[in-house]
Parts: structure tokens; C-alpha cells; sequence
């Protein structure tokens, strides 16, 4: 069987191929720049050009492909580029598409959820196997809190006590690896979470004992945040889709807890004590200032 990992260079997509390669299962990775997945090359791993806004460099990339992992990261024409990609996979044959959608996908009226169920919408039609993987909100996404945190102490959103059941990105890697190894998991949707939802007050007390430095959560009127995020160069389009997200999650909806991760993989899902842990050991340069 020919795996192919598409994102190999990004945070889910890398971990993935973490999984496949300690299964010591064939893959192929596609990546847009080699320059960028040079690290993925000296591992010996076999890579294919291809761009999903390039459909004709995908064909090559797909040859005796069965399975694939589809993610992208979120983009205005999300829809049509993972599209292309799907078309491209039924094309060259593929047989079976694990794509990362989010949690939500289907049921919130948010930008990112319309858009994820539209493109499982159009793989479930295109009569390929297909398995959604549906995180929640990423631990990993503390990274973008990392520049202030470093600069004041402080990370800002505007979602005040609400609670989210944050996923670890390798327990959400782990699946994806485990629905492209085995059978059975055909036809399915897994809606993936962390094993309790917190808040952010909460967050900034974990990553503050981990880190060994004072870290607050800081909640800003929506307007505020956005107005901040723009003047720093995030595009319009981006923030408004988030706060839609966050005005959901505002009324409850990212608190749910599934079983899948404990289900799928016979271990529980990452705390986000172990988590901060493991960012502090590797990442803790990000947090401090002059470093
Ligand atoms: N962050 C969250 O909390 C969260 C939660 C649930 C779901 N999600 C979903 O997760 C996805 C993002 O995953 P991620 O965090 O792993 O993203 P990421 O770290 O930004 O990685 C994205 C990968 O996609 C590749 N890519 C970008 N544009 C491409 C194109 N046109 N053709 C082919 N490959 C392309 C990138 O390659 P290059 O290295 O060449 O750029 C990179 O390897 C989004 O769809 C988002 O909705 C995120």
C-alpha cells in the first residue's frame, strides 16, 4: 500500500508522517517547495512536487497511490484547492481520502465549519472512502500567543471563561496514521478533543508553572482584538471568520468531549498540563523575550 501525506511541512501533516515513519509504513509526502521539506529529505523520505492550485502537478505525486491525508491551512479558496486535490486523488485511482476537517464542521454557521463540510460534502461524493477527522481547537495554536507572552506576560482573545476541550495535535496525528494503516475506519467522521474543555485563565496557569514565568490571559471587546490583529497585518477576511468562530464558542459549542482519541489510539487524549510540558521543553525559547 502507497500512502501520501499532503501538508508534510505543517503542524498536523508533519506529525503524521512522525507516526508512519515509527510504523515504518511507506509514504510519499507531497510538499510545494523542497527547499522547505529538506528536513523531511535527509530522513529519506520520498517526496513529490505538487501544489492543490496546480492541479496538473498533482497526477505525478498521485501514481500508485491508495490513501491519502488531506489538510491544508485555511485559505479563501479553501474549498476549490482541496477540491482539486480530491479530484485529482479520484482520478489517479485513490481509493481511500483522510481529510482534517474541524470540529463543528456541518453544524456551526461559522466560516471555517461551512467551508470544511463543504469539501467533506463534495470527497463523500466523489466515490472515494473517506474519513473526517474533526478537531477542536490545536494546543499547538499557543504558538501564536508565544510573540506577546515573550514581549509582556500576557496572550489575548476575546472569549472570556469559555470553556474548550483543546486537542494535542499528535493524539489528532495518531488517528489520521491509524485510519491510513488499518481498515475499518471507511465512511466515518471522528470529532476529536481534548479530554476536558478549560479556559484560557486556566491555560495561562498551566503555561505559567510550565514555563516558569508569569503568563496572563488578557480578554479584549472583539472589536479591540481585531482592530490590534489587523494593525499587525492579519488579513480582514481571516479575523472575521475567527470571531465568528469564537462568538460559537461563546454559546458552548467547543466544550463538547468525545472518546475517539481514547477509542482509536487505547490511550488518553494529551492533557494540556502534559502538553505545556512538552512545548516548555521544546519550544520554551518562543516565550522569552531576547531570545
Ligand atoms: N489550528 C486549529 O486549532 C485547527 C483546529 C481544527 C482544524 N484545523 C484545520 O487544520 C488545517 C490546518 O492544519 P495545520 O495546522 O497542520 O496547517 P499548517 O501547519 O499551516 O500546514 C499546512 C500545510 O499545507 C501545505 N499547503 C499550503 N497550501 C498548499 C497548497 N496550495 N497545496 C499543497 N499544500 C499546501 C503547507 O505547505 P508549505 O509548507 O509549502 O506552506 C503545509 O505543509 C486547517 O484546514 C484548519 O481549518 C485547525
Amino acid at each position: 500500500m502507497t500512502i501520501l501525506i499532503t501538508g508534510a511541512t505543517g503542524n498536523i501533516g508533519g506529525e503524521v508522517v512522525n507516526h508512519l515513519i515509527q510504523q515504518k509504513l511507506p509514504f510519499r509526502a507531497l510538499v510545494r517547495d523542497r527547499h522547505k521539506a529538506s528536513q523531511l529529505e535527509a530522513q529519506g523520505i520520498e517526496l513529490a512536487l505538487g501544489d492543490f492550485s496546480q492541479p496538473d502537478t498533482l497526477d505525478t505525486a498521485l501514481q500508485g497511490i491508495e490513501k491519502a491525508f488531506l489538510v491544508m491551512p485555511n485559505h479563501l479558496h479553501q474549498v476549490a484547492l482541496e477540491s482539486n486535490f480530491i479530484d485529482a486523488a479520484q482520478k489517479a485511482g485513490v481509493r481511500h481520502v483522510v481529510k482534517l476537517s474541524v470540529m463543528g464542521a456541518g453544524e456551526l454557521p461559522s466560516t471555517f465549519q461551512t467551508w470544511h463540510r463543504q469539501i467533506e460534502e463534495h470527497l463523500e461524493t466523489s466515490g472515494m472512502n473517506w474519513t473526517h477527522l474533526r478537531p477542536n481547537m490545536l494546543m499547538q495554536n499557543m504558538r501564536w500567543f508565544a510573540q506577546t507572552i515573550a514581549q509582556s506576560g500576557a496572550f489575548y482573545n476575546c472569549v472570556g471563561n469559555t470553556k474548550i476541550s483543546h486537542v494535542d495535535a499528535r493524539d489528532v496525528a495518531e488517528v489520521a496514521a491509524i485510519c491510513l494503516a488499518e481498515t475499518g475506519h471507511e465512511n466515518k467522521s471522528y470529532v476529536l478533543t481534548g479530554g476536558k474543555a478549560i479556559t484560557f485563565d486556566e491555560i495561562a496557569a498551566i503555561f505559567a508553572k510550565a514555563l516558569g514565568r508569569s503568563v496572563s490571559y488578557v480578554d479584549l471587546p472583539p472589536a479591540d482584538l481585531k482592530a490590534a490583529r489587523l494593525a499587525n497585518g492579519e488579513p480582514e477576511w481571516y479575523l472575521d471568520a475567527e470571531l465568528e468562530l469564537f462568538t460559537c464558542w461563546k454559546q458552548g459549542t467547543g466544550t463538547a468531549v468525545t472518546q475517539a482519541i481514547p477509542d482509536l489510539t487505547h490511550h488518553s487524549a494529551t492533557t494540556y498540563e502534559a502538553f505545556a510540558q512538552y512545548y516548555a521543553q521544546t519550544r520554551a525559547q518562543d516565550f522569552f523575550s531576547g531570545s
